[in-house]
């Protein structure tokens, strides 16, 4: 028998990733010199279709004279994009839009004398092309507890890795507002990531098993992953329909699919595609 398969209405790219990924493919052959700067997406799918078509990856600018570079969605750091301008290199500049106001939003204040809390995950790529923007004094929190152990201060400005979820911002904000003195709030939060993550939410409660599909290497994916695991323990993440096992669907009448921000609509229709062939009594 047939199973029937219920694709989420937001699975795959979000609005950030569709530009860039867009913005690269059409560099892609306008020059010979062409490079991302750090993967433009975490997919190694388009990565790897990048390279295929002449545009490769670099860790840094430092052996780079000339050319075109791509900056990826998630930005890079302050210095990295002066050193392109310093080079003469033509910039693709395809941060989104969102993740630019943050950047703007911290050269802003803390040129304006804030001191300015990032509330993200200090390791991200994100996060730390947001926080080079700042001049000194530029904190990252991952929740409102971290708060309680930064140094005294009055003028305190906060934003946000686009990804955080709200109740985290605010829980931040709280302690921030607890501690006395000027709070400047800027909310800078996407909310492409937290309507993925309700769909999927929604979708692994009325399926017999869920596929997420996305990099291995991409947050997102790995936490629209765990959410679905939490509801449906028949939960797998994939990164392409090669991986799909017939013995998973054994009995399975209902089958849900998602997929993070950057994977690709081809790869969701590959699997979409398997999947239609596949015999849930086999
Ligand atoms: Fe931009 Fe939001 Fe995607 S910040 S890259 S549209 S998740």
């Amino acid at each position: 028998m047939t199973m029937e398969i219920i694709l989420a209405k937001r699975a795959g790219f979000c609005f950030g990733v569709k530009r860039a990924t867009q913005m690269a493919f059409e560099a892609a052959g306008k020059d010979q010199k062409t490079f991302t700067l750090g993967p433009i997406i975490h997919s190694p799918q388009v990565v790897q279709k990048l390279e295929d078509m002449g545009v490769g990856v670099v860790k840094d600018l430092t052996n780079v004279s000339d050319g075109t570079v791509i900056i990826r969605s998630h930005g890079v750091l302050a210095s990295e994009m002066e050193e392109a301008q310093r080079k003469h290199l033509e910039i693709v500049d395809a941060t989104c839009p969102f993740v630019k106001k943050a950047q703007e939003h911290v050269k802003y204040l803390s040129e304006a004398g804030y001191d300015v809390l990032v509330v993200g995950d200090a390791d991200h790529p994100e996060v730390e092309g947001i926080v080079s923007y700042g001049k000194d004094k530029v904190y990252v929190v991952a929740s409102g507890e971290e708060v309680r152990k930064l140094p005294k201060m009055t003028k305190m400005a906060v934003v946000a890795q686009t990804t955080q979820s709200f109740e985290n911002l605010k829980n931040v904000v709280d302690e921030c507002l607890r501690r006395g003195g000027e709070v400047r709030v800027y909310n800078t939060i996407c909310d492409a990531t937290a309507v993925r993550q309700q769909e999927a939410t929604e979708l692994a409660q009325q399926v017999d098993c869920m596929i997420v599909i996305g990099g291995f290497n991409s947050a997102n994916t790995r936490r629209l992953a765990e959410i679905c695991s939490e509801l449906q323990p028949r939960t797998h993440h994939i990164e392409t329909a090669q991986e799909l096992d017939p013995a998973w669907f054994v009995g399975v009448d209902k089958v849900g699919v998602t997929a993070g921000a950057s994977t690709p609509k081809w790869i969701i229709d590959d699997v979409m595609e398997r999947l239609a062939g596949i015999n849930n009594s086999d």
